[in-house]
């Protein structure tokens, strides 16, 4: 089934474990909660999916996966170590002979979600505090994330206004997916207050959820905002903003839909770095103005999660091949779409590849200044790409060796340097060895849709 959504089939059985375990009472769960989330896809982590009773069984009777579930320095997931009863079902099954559906009737098992009732929220009311929020989240900021259990030491969100009180930033990760976040006023419960929209394509699974801005508070020399799931409250999804300086820290906590306690999910600290576009970009579009940008006065539609499973959040999420993101945006009844949102564009970048790029890594570069002179070649100190430079890049998708084109979505108008690096030393960042090409700019309208083509991407450094 289509609308079948990975990320919260219902949970694994808890201890004791069953006589009988198999694939598609047992396993089957735990791997789409704790594993699908990177080992599916076109191109997933590893290099293996974890998607069919075959390629679980392959990587159990290899021995590699029940070493990496029990390798408390090195686990799978990356996170850390899943609980014992959970680890201790893939042991079993091997022992038992890889049962696949079994002869076991499905259980009846209550879902710990089952009685679950929202809490009521009480938004900040923007009219008397917490408003400033959006024009402190504006700016291009450039720091370290952790995400999901995996580090990026260097990384940067580039927020702007695309409304008189909408700010929006995303991450393009390029083929594993994206992530963004855009805030905007809206009245909800009765209160004109801010709310963020959190969410993107992960793996080919459509997600956005919203959340409320909840808390407005100062401690220390920080000022801290709270927003938490706009149905489930902070048990189920909670986004924490401090600024401080001139520094951001973002955090984000998930329940996975509140099936177990919030965890950490991702973290970005990163200071402002002083850049035009923002300015620019309120100028533009009038902001920052108290109004409201997008009514949720009667409240958000109620997702669609299909009769298995009890709605905890106000995400909306749909996994479906073949689909646009406007469709599957629709599928997903998502109250807040892309095709709806204003000023942002798309472009198309498409690569022609020769033998010296065929098979590699492309990173696709969106940058404040160029990062390559006239014939190709990058702007170096030390034989490096010179770290001002870099840091003003503002996207900075990665696509495989198999994919020779990508569409930027949710992209901010303004005038951009585009450099595409194949990646041949396979090191996710430009540096000596790999191939580029003369330098580019682009310019990228209002709600454009655009396409460029580099066919000249031949220039060794
Ligand atoms: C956050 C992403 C992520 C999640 C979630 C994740 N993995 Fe992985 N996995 C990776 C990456 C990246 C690699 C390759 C690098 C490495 O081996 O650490 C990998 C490698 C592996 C390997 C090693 C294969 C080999 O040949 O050595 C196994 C086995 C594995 N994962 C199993 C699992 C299982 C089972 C789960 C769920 C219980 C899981 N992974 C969850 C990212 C993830």
């Amino acid at each position: 089934m289509a609308a079948l959504v990975a990320l919260i089939n219902g949970p694994a059985p808890a201890a004791p474990i069953a006589e009988e375990v198999s694939f598609t009472h047992d396993i089957r769960p735990v791997i789409e909660n704790y594993c699908a989330t990177c080992h599916a896809g076109v191109e997933p982590e590893g290099g293996f999916a974890l998607d069919s009773y075959k390629a679980v069984r392959a990587q159990v009777e290899t021995g590699a996966l029940l070493e990496r579930i029990n390798d408390p320095k090195d686990p799978m997931p990356p996170a850390g170590l899943l609980p014992i009863q959970h680890r201790r079902l893939f042991k079993k099954w091997a022992d038992g002979g890889y049962v696949n559906t079994g002869t076991r009737k499905p259980a009846r098992r209550a879902a710990p979600t089952a009685a679950f009732k929202p809490p009521a929220i009480v938004p900040v009311d923007v009219s008397k505090e917490g408003f400033r929020f959006l024009a402190k989240m504006q700016g291009h900021w450039v720091g370290a994330l952790w995400l999901m259990g995996q580090n990026y030491g260097w990384f940067a969100f580039d927020y702007r206004a695309i409304a008189p009180s909408h700010v929006h930033g995303i991450f393009e990760g390029g083929t594993m997916g994206n992530l963004f976040t855009s805030f905007f006023v809206t009245r909800f419960n009765g209160t004109r207050t801010i709310m963020a929209r959190n969410g993107g394509i992960l793996n080919g699974i459509y997600r956005t959820s919203y959340l409320v801005l909840d808390r407005v508070e100062n401690v220390a020399s920080e000022e801290r905002y709270r927003f938490v799931d706009a149905y489930g409250g902070k048990r189920i999804m909670s986004i924490d903003v401090a600024f401080f300086g001139s520094s951001v820290r973002m955090e984000s906590h998930t329940s996975r839909m509140g099936i177990r306690e919030p965890t950490l999910h991702m973290r970005f600290e990163g200071r402002r770095r002083p850049s035009e576009l923002a300015t620019e970009a309120a100028k533009a579009v009038g902001f920052p103005k108290n109004v409201v940008d997008r009514d949720f006065a009667k409240g958000l539609p109620r997702p669609d999660w299909g009769p298995k499973h009890t709605v905890t959040s106000a995400s909306y999420m749909w996994q479906e091949k073949g689909k646009t993101l406007v469709e599957l945006a629709r599928l997903a009844k998502d109250p807040y779409r892309i095709d709806q949102m204003p000023h942002v564009a798309k472009l198309h970048v498409k690569v022609k590849r020769d033998a010296a790029t065929r098979g590699k890594k492309l990173l696709i570069l969106l940058s404040e200044r160029a990062l390559v002179d006239k014939r190709g070649m990058f702007k170096t100190e030390n034989g490096y790409l010179q770290a001002d430079l870099a840091n003003t890049i503002l996207l900075f998708p990665e696509i495989s060796g198999k994919q020779d084109e990508f569409t930027l979505t949710y992209l901010h108008p303004g005038t951009y340097y585009l450099t595409v690096v194949a990646d041949v030393d396979g090191d996710s960042f430009p540096t000596p060895g790999d191939v580029t090409h003369p330098v580019r700019k682009v310019v990228v309208k209002p709600r454009s849709s655009e396409s460029v083509v580099i066919n000249d991407l031949t220039v060794g450094n």
